[in-house]
């Protein structure tokens, strides 16, 4: 019997690694493409004027050498190297087979003039930008339609100086949306590690419409209150393997994203196969982990273990709203600490913010299948609120072995939520009590035998 357990956890663990296309290689989850290229061709900023004052503009620099390196592209491609030095550029365009190698000492900072960063068509699947009607500023480091893209350094910085966005965007004096630091659209094969990234304008990391990437080693610190500073969105992308990361920022540290409302709709290009694991972070108004708000293209597939997170108003979250229509479902999370948070656990199901009056208020979203197991937590207010949609219950919602010491009254509030629980304490609420274990593990998304057996030896006990 024990041998036969064995086996199926074997099989299992087989099947999940089956799913993700990762190889299992030392503790690294994930699968190194093309990080220990080599590039035949190397070249260094200074060879193309740049100046390392932080007050001289290096965008011309930055647009030639790129350009100088696209002759290589087809040749092995190229790496253009950042030295010591404080490197102040507006915003300039990748290009494919590049890498990008910061020194330990090198700081990349964004110029603080806005016309520095030209304007872009909006994403067809937001329709509009993020925050303001019509296109949107093009981020700091942009690439599109490229393939094999490495943006590294021995923790050299990368800093968007995004006070003065910030403030824009307080005094309601934006003319467009603003700003990513790093946005790559449409490309595959993308690597970014080693780096520190810092204040960036709006979101930190965007990875659009992308398969295989990889963020791994970073660090990523904006002000706790700064507006919208999420750290790392992949967003309508597959294959996303984010590991080792500590984010402390103003807005979620991750969310997995794929468009909105109608736009996202009809756009349907959804986020699959995103895997995170050691992500470790802050966040005073935001969560750690979010699915949405924005995910009208669907999200699936996602698996994100041994997270902590401190300091925090919530742990784990998903938004949404009628209008988004898509769905989340199949999401596995697991091994997660929690201190000083809020919120552990929170489902928004009437998030609302559309893009404009055209979305369609019948379009709702179907949420199903979400795993959240191993979840301790210290300090923490509120257990859950978990709201689901009237008419649009979240469904297979599974709660396993969560144990969390909450200091206020309010433990588990739950709405339009159904699903299934085993050993979470204080005990969770009405609509989730019924027991995974033995008939509904196969309704709760990815739960192991070993678990099973566990919590039937604590029964005996
Ligand atoms: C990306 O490719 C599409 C289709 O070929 C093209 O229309 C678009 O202009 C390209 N974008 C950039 C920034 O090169
Ligand atoms: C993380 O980055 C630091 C400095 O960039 C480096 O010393 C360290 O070896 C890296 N760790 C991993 C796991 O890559
Ligand atoms: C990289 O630099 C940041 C900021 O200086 C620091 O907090 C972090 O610990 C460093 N990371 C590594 C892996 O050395
Ligand atoms: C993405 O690239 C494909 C071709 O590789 C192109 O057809 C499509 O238009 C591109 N999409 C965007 C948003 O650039
Ligand atoms: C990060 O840096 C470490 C130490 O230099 C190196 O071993 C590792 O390959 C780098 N990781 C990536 C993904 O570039
Ligand atoms: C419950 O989760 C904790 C981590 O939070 C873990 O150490 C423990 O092994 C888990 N217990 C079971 C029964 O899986
Ligand atoms: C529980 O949540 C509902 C909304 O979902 C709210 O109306 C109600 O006041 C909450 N209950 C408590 C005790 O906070």
């Amino acid at each position: 019997m024990r041998r036969f357990s064995a086996w199926v956890d074997l099989f299992l663990v087989l099947a999940l690694f089956n799913e993700a296309p990762w190889a299992v290689r030392s503790s690294s989850h994930c699968q190194q493409t093309s990080s220990g290229v080599i590039r035949p061709h190397s070249v260094t900023i200074t060879e193309f004027g740049a100046v390392s004052d932080g007050r001289t503009l290096n965008t011309k620099a930055f647009q030639n050498a790129i350009f100088y390196l696209n002759s290589f592209t087809n040749n092995g491609g190229a790496q253009l190297f950042v030295p010591a030095g404080r490197w102040l550029t507006g915003s300039f365009e990748l290009i494919s087979h590049l890498t990008l190698l910061l020194d330990k000492d090198a700081v990349i900072l964004g110029s603080t003039n806005s016309a520095d960063w030209p304007v872009v068509d909006p994403l067809p699947s937001y329709g509009r930008g993020r925050e303001l009607p019509g296109g949107r500023h093009r981020s700091l480091i942009y690439g599109c339609n490229l393939t094999d893209v490495i943006i590294t350094g021995d923790n050299g910085t990368i800093d968007g100086q995004g006070s003065v966005w910030w403030n824009w965007f307080k005094s309601e004096t934006l003319d467009f949306t603003r700003p990513h630091l790093v946005e790559l659209m449409n490309s595959t094969g993308v690597v970014i590690s080693n780096l520190t990234f810092l204040n960036s304008p709006f979101w930190t990391i965007h990875p659009v419409y992308c398969r295989q990437v990889i963020v791994q080693n970073v660090t990523i610190i904006a002000p706790l209150n700064s507006p919208n500073t999420d750290g790392i969105d992949p967003d309508s992308s597959d294959d996303v393997c984010i590991e080792d990361c500590y984010i402390s920022t103003g807005d979620d540290l991750i969310a997995i994203k794929s468009g909105w409302d109608e736009y996202g709709i009809s756009y349907a290009r959804p986020s699959s196969n995103i895997v995170i694991h050691r992500l470790v972070g802050e966040t005073q108004s935001s969560s750690g982990i979010a699915l949405g708000s924005e995910m009208s293209g669907g999200i699936s597939e996602v698996r994100a273990e041994n997270l902590q997170f401190f300091n925090s108003k919530i742990g784990i979250r998903i938004k949404t709203s009628p209008g988004r229509g898509g769905y989340v479902r199949n999401i596995y999370i697991s091994d997660v600490t929690l201190t000083d948070v809020n919120i552990a656990i929170r489902f928004t199901g009437e998030y609302g913010e559309h893009p404009d009056e055209f979305y369609n208020p019948n379009a709702f979203p179907e949420i199903e299948k979400i795993t959240i197991k191993d979840v301790t937590g210290k300090h923490i207010k509120v257990a859950g609120l978990l709201e689901g949609i009237k008419g649009d219950d979240f469904f297979n919602i599974c709660l396993s072995n969560i144990t969390l010491s909450v200091t206020s009254d309010l433990l588990w509030n739950c709405s339009y939520v159904q699903g299934y629980s085993e050993l979470v304490c204080p005990e969770t609420c009405e609509p989730l009590k019924k027991s995974i274990f033995p008939e509904h593990q196969s309704d709760c998304y990815h739960l192991s035998n070993h678990l099973h057996s566990l919590a039937n030896q604590n029964r005996g006990a």
